[in-house]
């Protein structure tokens, strides 16, 4: 059994982790609502460096991920770990919030572990820190990139800029 595999025999099973956080539970590619995705963003403070007012895009954002794992209060959606990934390489953690009522309870490191879980063992975890959270991952044991390039939304790919770096 593959990684892939794995995660269809895990998928939408509920697990219940750290039982002193509030009876939090955890879920593996659980449906997620645009509204539900909505609330974590504003309630984390991730909403000002997502595109919340494009609801087609949140969709989008959803409904192609495959890895998506959630942490419930209750019904309350309140964090997630959205990712992208061939759960053999490289996974790509596009999203990662907890709601500020939650934060500091391990959810955020929870979260982390569960996607990283469902990956094989030599899948690697990629991901764009926002400013104000580039100290929280050297703490989990993530190391910084000097080679990572990104693409920025509103440019293309140019071969005179290629020409320009290569002479
Ligand atoms: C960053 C975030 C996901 C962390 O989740 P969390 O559940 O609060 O984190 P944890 O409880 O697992 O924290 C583990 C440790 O990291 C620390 N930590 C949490 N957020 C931190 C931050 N922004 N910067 C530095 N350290 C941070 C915690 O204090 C804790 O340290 P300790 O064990 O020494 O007390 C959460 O704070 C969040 O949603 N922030 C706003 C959105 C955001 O910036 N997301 C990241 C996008 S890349």
């Amino acid at each position: 059994m593959d990684a892939a595999d794995g995660l269809l025999l895990l998928s939408n099973q509920l697990f219940a982790m750290d039982l002193d956080t509030m009876s939090l539970k955890y879920r593996i590619n659980a449906p997620v609502s645009v509204g539900q995705f909505l609330h974590v963003l504003h309630q984390s403070g991730l909403a000002s460096r997502r595109p919340v007012n494009d609801l087609e895009c949140l969709k989008g954002m959803l409904q192609n991920s495959n890895l998506i794992i959630t942490a419930w209060d209750q019904d309350e959606l309140i964090g997630i770990a959205r990712s992208m990934t061939d759960f053999h390489h490289a996974c790509y953690l596009s999203d990662l919030a907890v709601s500020q009522a939650y934060q500091g309870l391990s959810v955020g490191f929870n979260l982390q572990v569960l996607t990283q879980q469902q990956l094989g063992e030599h899948c690697k975890l990629i991901l764009l820190s926002a400013p104000n959270s580039n100290e929280y991952y050297p703490k989990l044991g993530y190391q910084a990139h000097d080679r990572c390039w990104v693409l920025s939304r509103d440019e293309v790919l140019s071969k005179r800029a290629y020409s320009n770096a290569m002479s």
